[in-house]
């Protein structure tokens, strides 16, 4: 058992991995004691000493010591004397905000139930205790439970929280946080990443010394502005060293993500869904379930913080029979044709697809409707004749019969007003009955709040996923929520209908990811703008982001890295001059930008002379010697593309024996020094043979000493290294 209970002391000790985090029950108050390196055991370290501060409100006047203002808890009310950030709020009848939380009681168990209706991490009985920490406030009749999983091999611990109204009158919740840790320190570095459409997931690291850092989404989806993501870094903590405290939250929708520091260097570190509209009504008898954290910690640098989220995610996360297979090398259309292609046009590129060695044929926008541009059929998911005259069955045929694996775009959350479903169902519009709508790329979005459009959607998709042999599923989502509202729910509930959008979401993904077990579905939002822990949940890759320049995307996958394993990650080849940056660079470095995450292709093949095609086909044929281990191994940074010139990175095998680097210089230098690639994560005794050159290599050699990259007079230029571990008596 990984959770261990302290009756004479009232405390809770978790382990999970090499993390230990602990509680404890301080007059009625759960606290927090500690979280961090692996304990044996915990026992009087980190007591509280009471301290009368001035300005600290107290429950009992007898006792100036006391406040809630100085206690460090697990989930911090409002009103009664913390004037720190809550981790939750409720509003009574009576408008009344107030509400104490006193500890009731617990419950441990083997293993993790699921959360109904959203996607959470999972493990069995011998993976995962769980931890419910049963809490009331006793005036309104508002029972909190506390949802803690310790997995016994990772270093993670999973948080939830299920609000009960037992009492007699509506209660509304009005902030409901999953996770509310106070750290007993501060001089924290803030990492988050930030970013835009085409620009996704840049690396901000700040130091917080008083007051609150805080990044969240109002956007209706998690959003490429922020991620939900958040770490407390020392100032001394680098990729291989240093403690880091990360949260990622397992919700694709609005959120908040805030590190606040008081006056007593103690840092507030909280996550969960936005507040702001985001507020749930409580009927007598009614519960709510938030959706989930999961913390890691470790005190060996930002790089063990991806392997031990990217292991995490791929045993305990994403759920798709294909998270353990090797995935297939696509090609996409859009940015060889958008919306202006013919039957014959597809073909043709299908055919050179098929000839160097692609896998899986995908057909982007504009195959429905009438759409020849963005202004309309979205919803209307019936194959265009005048582009498809066999139709998609048709067409499919035709790409299964060159051997090719046949995949489709759609955008099910929209819907177009020059559309058949608007003209029939203009209600179906997510909309605040009797305002103007606001557009976005000219499109509405579906008001997925409620029932019977999502009953809709899950009926209109199947038909298209029965209509052929589709293999592949890309699942768009180009704008985010406005005017949101709902003519189906009373005044009351408006303020749920964001997250009502997301749960909606979550059923009709539940539904077709269980009914289509064996498509392969890749998640994407304008790019990589709902890149989450939620969607990888239901959907086992993402297009990283609709940028394809490969010097961007060194930064972007670099960022992406940090909580993503790159099996997950998308990564196309496009064409030259970059259609988002106007830039040229080498079809090899364009290769083996792709090629360090879940390699694809995007480009007019037609248009590629010989030459290029027999570039392509050498690349298709290298990634598919590499990509178990490239998808399937440990991934390690090097260089730090936002910090200077160059990327660098390595993948190592899951058996150690296969090692795959690669090197990237931005822009070529006069007077430029000789720079060396040093590797991570090999064995120190063992030898590598370099593949290309044959050449053997200690692992130490490799790792410490490094080897030196030859000067190019080129900008963009990069190698790539292979090498196979060898046995002492084979050279
Ligand atoms: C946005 C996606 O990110 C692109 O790859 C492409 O599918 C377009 N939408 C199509 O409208």
């Amino acid at each position: 058992m990984s959770i261990v209970y302290d009756k004479e002391n009232q405390v809770f000790h978790l382990q999970a991995g090499d993390t230990s985090y602990v509680m404890g029950v301080v007059r009625g108050y759960l606290t927090h004691l500690y979280w961090g390196k692996r304990l044996n055991r915990y026992g009087a370290s980190r007591r509280i000493i009471w301290k009368d501060r001035g300005f600290a409100p107290n429950p009992d006047d007898l006792d100036r010591a006391f406040s809630l203002d100085t206690l460090p808890q697990e989930y911090p009310q409002t009103g009664n004397g913390d004037y720190r950030n809550c981790a939750y709020g409720m509003l009574d009848e009576q408008g009344g905000r107030i509400s104490n939380l006193i500890y009731q009681g617990y419950e441990i168990l083997h293993g993790k139930e699921p959360l109904s209706g959203l996607p959470a991490s999972f493990g069995n009985d011998d993976e995962v205790d769980t931890l419910k920490i049963h809490m009331l406030d006793e005036l309104s009749g508002l029972k909190v439970e506390l949802w803690y999983h310790a997995f016994h091999n990772q270093s993670v611990i999973a948080r939830s929280v299920r609000f009960v109204n037992t009492g007699e009158e509506n209660l509304t919740l009005t902030k409901m946080l999953s996770m509310s840790v106070d750290i007993r320190e501060a001089g924290f570095d803030v990492l988050t990443l930030y970013g835009a459409h085409n620009n996704e997931r840049n690396m901000d690291r700040r130091r917080i010394t008083s007051g609150t850092v805080q990044i969240e989404s109002l956007r209706g989806t998690s959003s490429p502005q922020q991620a939900p993501f958040m770490a407390l870094l020392r100032p001394e903590t680098t990729e291989d060293f240093g403690e880091v405290y990360a949260a990622n939250f397992v919700y694709s929708g609005n959120f908040i993500a805030a590190a606040q520091t008081d006056a007593f260097e103690n840092t507030r570190f909280q996550m969960g869904m936005n507040p702001w509209n985001g507020q749930w009504l409580l009927e007598p008898g009614q519960e709510f379930h938030t959706p989930e954290v999961v913390m890691v910690y470790t005190s060996e640098g930002l790089n063990e913080m991806s392997k031990i989220f990217h292991n995490f995610y791929q045993d305990h996360l994403i759920r798709s029979q294909y998270t353990k297979k090797i995935r297939p090398i696509l090609i996409n259309n859009w940015e060889a044709t958008y919306f202006d292609f013919t039957e014959e046009k597809i073909l043709e590129i299908a055919d050179k697809a098929a000839q160097v060695g692609i896998e899986l044929f995908v057909l982007d926008d504009g195959w429905f409707g009438k759409r020849d541009d963005t202004t309309s059929s979205l919803s209307d998911w019936i194959e265009d004749r005048r582009k498809l005259p066999d139709g998609l069955k048709g067409l499919e045929e035709k790409i299964h019969e060159k051997g090719l694996q046949f995949g489709l775009w759609l955008e099910p959350e929209m819907i177009s007003e020059n559309s058949d479903l608007y003209r029939r169902h203009p209600d179906y519009v997510l909309h605040t009955p009797g305002r103007p709508y606001t557009y976005g790329r000219g499109q509405l979005v579906l008001d997925l709040s409620r029932e019977d459009v999502c009953d809709y959607v899950i009926e209109s998709i199947s038909k298209v996923l029965e209509s052929a042999q589709i293999d592949y599923v890309k699942w768009d989502m180009n704008r985010h929520l406005t005017d949101v509202g709902s003519g189906f729910y009373p005044a009351a509930r408006q303020g749920e209908i964001t997250h009502r959008y997301v749960l909606g979401l979550y059923r009709i993904l539940e539904t077709l990811t269980n009914k289509y077990p064996d498509i392969l579905f890749e998640s994407c939002s304008s790019g990589g703008g709902r890149f989450d822990p939620g969607m990888l949940y239901y959907m086992p890759q993402t297009w990283c982001s609709d940028n394809t320049d490969a010097v961007c995307r060194l930064k972007i996958q670099y960022a992406t890295s940090l909580t993503y394993p790159p099996i997950t990650i998308g990564a196309h080849v496009s064409g030259c001059p970059n259609q988002q940056t106007g830039r040229e660079t080498s079809l090899s470095t364009r290769g083996f930008a792709a090629m360090s995450a879940n390699m694809g292709y995007e480009l007019d093949l037609t248009k590629c002379s010989e030459e290029e095609l027999e570039q392509i086909k050498q690349q298709v044929d290298f990634y598919k010697e590499i990509r178990e281990t490239i998808q399937f191994g440990t991934f390690y940074r090097t260089k730090n593309p936002f910090e200077g010139n160059l990327a660098q990175w390595n993948f190592v095998s899951k058996d150690g024996k296969d090692v795959v680097g690669f090197y990237f210089e931005i822009l070529s230098r006069p007077a430029a020094p000789i720079q060396l690639m040093k590797f991570k994560g090999l064995e120190r005794d063992g030898y590598y043979k370099d593949l290309n050159t044959g050449k053997i290599y200690g692992g130490d050699e490799l790792m410490y000493s490094g080897i030196s990259i030859p000067i190019h007079k080129q900008d963009f230029r990069s190698e790539c290294y292979h090498f196979r571990k060898v046995n002492e008596n084979s050279f």
